[in-house]
């Protein structure tokens, strides 16, 4: 079964408006449709302006970085999916370590934002991964398991067929120190078995499964040409217009 091939941004709290802007038609100036997907993390703040400039694209979509698990409501400083919805973003990265870790997101609270953003009709990116520690122990599986089973495995095949999930481990974000193409590989092979076992095989063959951790254009043809590599999520190479125009154009 094929799956989509996806290129994913997540810039992060980079770049002012008018850069990001810039950047988003930079993107699409640079790259045509070649069967993936190209999607932009960006800021709330550029949300809206990002989307309208990218509305005729066919290979580009965009994606917030986070939203509320409420409705609406008395939440200062929240962002809830109807007001995602409403400019047009049809993504959110959900779970990257920077918010389990600075903002101490737990596996209850990102099931709660699962759901949400999946009853508003988007698409959750869903992010897991190990931190050095657990890497040298040897217990990298059995933590990315349980992070997959705290955050989505409550879901019913059905909703849980239109999640994306992106595998970062920890040691290799922004730090220039990539999981060989190897160890990707083996570990998203891992992913998509727990989750054969627990959908069945053809919701795990459908599934998108991305690496994220220091992908470049130098590396991203060889992490995705591995099986069970669909794309990245692609921190700092992804405010760069060409080093991300090369990364999409790696598949
Ligand atoms: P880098 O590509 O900068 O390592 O960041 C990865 C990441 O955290 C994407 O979400």
């Amino acid at each position: 079964m094929s799956r989509l091939k996806i290129a994913a941004g997540n810039w992060k709290m980079n770049k002012t408006f008018e850069e990001g802007l810039e950047l988003a038609k930079s993107l699409s100036e640079k790259t045509s449709a070649n069967g993936a997907l190209m999607i932009l993390g960006t800021p709330f703040i550029h949300l809206k302006s990002v989307c309208d400039a990218l509305k005729d694209s066919d290979h580009i979509k965009v994606a917030a970085q986070n939203c509320s698990q409420e409705i609406s409501g008395a939440y200062t400083g929240e962002t809830s999916v109807d007001m995602i919805a409403s400019v047009g973003a049809e993504y959110v990265i959900l779970g990257h370590s920077e918010r389990r870790e600075y903002f101490k997101e737990s596996d209850a609270l990102l099931a709660s934002k699962t759901d949400r953003v999946l009853a508003k009709g988007l698409i959750p990116i869903f992010c897991c991964g190990e931190p050095l520690s657990i890497r040298e122990a040897g217990t990298h599986v059995a933590h990315v398991k349980a992070q997959l089973e705290g955050g989505l495995f409550h879901l019913d095949e059905d909703s849980f067929s239109k999640i994306v999930i992106a595998y970062e481990p920890i040691w290799a974000i922004g730090t220039g120190v990539t999981a060989s193409p190897e160890q990707a590989q083996e570990m998203q092979k891992a992913i998509r078995d727990l989750l054969a076992e627990k959908y069945g095989k053809d919701v795990a063959e459908g599934t998108s499964i991305l690496y994220g951790g220091s992908v470049k254009p130098g590396n991203a043809k060889e992490l995705f040409s591995q099986p069970d590599v669909d794309g990245g999520l692609v921190g700092g190479a992804s405010l760069k217009a060409d080093d991300f125009a090369a990364i999409y154009g790696s598949f």
